[in-house]
């Protein structure tokens, strides 16, 4: 059956988004007294691209609004830069201007029929809070659940929450791949400490969330966004089995046990310590982290599943090396982790121009895997998917065509309808992303919008997957 056939199926209420995040949309790093980021410094350093304009997302998100509208979404994912409110993370008092723009914001959503859902941290850490050890110190911790708390009481517009966006994606970026600052390789310790300090975070935050809920009504939701990269044995080898649990326990279990179990289970924990053996590598775990996860864990109202890729493992008895770049010539067999595994090349399955592996299959077997896994998983958003591509400019008519973006999401659109048909409870799907955005390490030429923008005069122009997409938007909408 087609997708527009099946698209028909969906439920009235189905949340049709597409995602953005505040550091890669707004621009104006500079404005309004907004504080530095981790990126801030970085970026300049390291010369190759900056953030600003972005996508001017910070003046133009009227437009951009609309445009979601027009195009047949019904919800869109931002963040708040946390800068924004708080410049030095931890300040005293929030700043006046930055609460009013996020208001103004969530007032557009509102005219235009487009619900907001909102996270609170997008791999854009204050840089007075990074320079002090970022979420491998307690006080960044303690910080953001201030910052929480501000916003859950003065953004009560706001009904659906996030509290990190993929913070496996930011340990490993930050301290095992060291692609992001503060560009640590395969420094194991900080890449699992900071996996579990930030999981007490959310954790503090949803419980911080629901007890105020009781006493001050907000009459939201709150919820973790985080990608699931499965990992799958290179061979049926025992010792290939095994590598591939080991990164299955380091990318995902860990995570998810620790959200929504509520404790690392004793499986996860073998395997953990199996690879903090492996690489000298230690975890600090305070008494309170265990309660307070533990009492979160039933209290999630969601859970945001990004995904894009997965991986083979085989099994991999060297140092540990990468030079894996992500810009398209090297395959994908580059990265090699002590005492996990090493990722293998897989001839037949393709590739994005960035050599990520594209493959609709690993999202069922995910969506099954993690409903079948975890009693307590509340509803699930895929709250991120979508191709990074090199997208031709548009053409005489203004429209670009994309119809790799489009086949990316036919494939993947599928993979979720037939879970959701399967029992697995799948409430809404955003696209990454709403408009072309800069991307942490590739800067402005890996785009994933619906809408194309020319960087340089800001235009936005409609692409093939916008129309298609608006499309499967009115096919639902018809249906109910
Ligand atoms: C996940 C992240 O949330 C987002 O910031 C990033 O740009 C996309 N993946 C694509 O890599």
């Amino acid at each position: 059956m087609s997708l527009l056939n099946r698209v028909q199926q969906l439920p009235k209420g189905f949340v049709w988004g597409a995602a953005t995040a505040a550091y890669q949309t707004e621009g104006s790093t500079k404005v309004a007294g907004k504080g530095k980021t981790m990126w801030d410094d970085y970026l300049v350093a390291q010369g190759r691209f900056l953030p600003d304009p972005a996508s001017d997302f910070y003046n133009r998100y009227e437009e951009d609004i609309r445009l979601s509208a027009e195009h047949g979404l019904n919800a869109i994912r931002v963040s708040i830069a946390w800068t924004r409110i708080f410049p030095n993370g931890d300040d005293a008092e929030p700043l006046a201007e930055g609460v009013k723009h996020y208001h103004e914001l969530f007032a557009c959503c509102k005219k235009y029929g487009v619900e907001p859902y909102v996270s609170l941290h997008h791999f854009d850490s204050p840089a007075a809070l990074f320079n002090q050890g970022d979420w491998l110190n307690r006080k960044t911790v303690d910080a953001y659940v201030r910052y929480a708390e501000f916003c859950f009481r003065e953004f009560r517009e706001v009904k659906n929450w996030f509290t990190i966006n993929e913070l496996i994606s930011l340990s490993h970026s930050q301290y095992i791949q060291g692609n992001f600052p503060p560009n640590h390789h395969f420094d194991v310790t900080s890449g699992i400490q900071s996996q579990h300090n930030e999981l007490v975070a959310h954790a503090r935050a949803v419980n911080l969330y629901k007890d105020l809920d009781e006493t001050e009504h907000l009459g939201g939701r709150i919820g973790m966004v985080n990608v699931l990269t499965p990992a799958y044995p290179a061979t049926d080898s025992p010792a290939d089995q095994h590598a591939a649990d080991l990164y299955n326990a380091f990318y995902t279990d860990f995570i998810m046990d620790g959200a929504f179990l509520g404790h690392y289970s004793a499986r996860t924990l073998s395997l953990i310590n199996e690879i903090l053996r492996a690489n000298n590598a230690t975890l600090t775990v305070e008494d309170s982290d265990m309660e307070e996860l533990a009492k979160a864990a039933p209290r999630n109202d969601m859970f945001g599943l990004n995904y894009y890729q997965s991986a083979f493992i085989a099994a991999y008895d060297g140092e540990s090396t990468n030079s894996f770049n992500g810009t398209g010539d090297k395959g994908t067999s580059c990265f090699k982790f002590k005492g996990v595994g090493q990722q293998v090349d897989m001839p037949g399955i393709p590739t994005t121009d960035w050599d990520w592996l594209i493959y609709p299959q690993g999202l069922y077997d995910t969506l099954k895997h993690i409903s079948a896994t975890y009693p307590n998983l509340p509803v699930i958003y895929i709250t991120e998917n979508g191709l990074g591509h090199k997208d031709p400019e548009p053409d005489a008519n203004g429209i670009v065509a994309d119809p790799e973006r489009i086949d990316f999401v036919d494939q993947h659109m599928e993979k979720v309808l037939q879970a959701r048909a399967e029992g697995v409870d799948v409430q809404g799907y955003f696209i990454w992303s709403l408009q072309d955005q800069f991307s942490w390490a590739n800067g402005y030429n890996k785009r994933y919008g619906l809408f194309y923008i020319d960087f340089d005069t800001q235009k936005r122009y409609i692409k093939q997957s916008a129309l298609w997409y608006k499309e499967l938007a009115d096919t639902m909408a018809d249906a109910q």
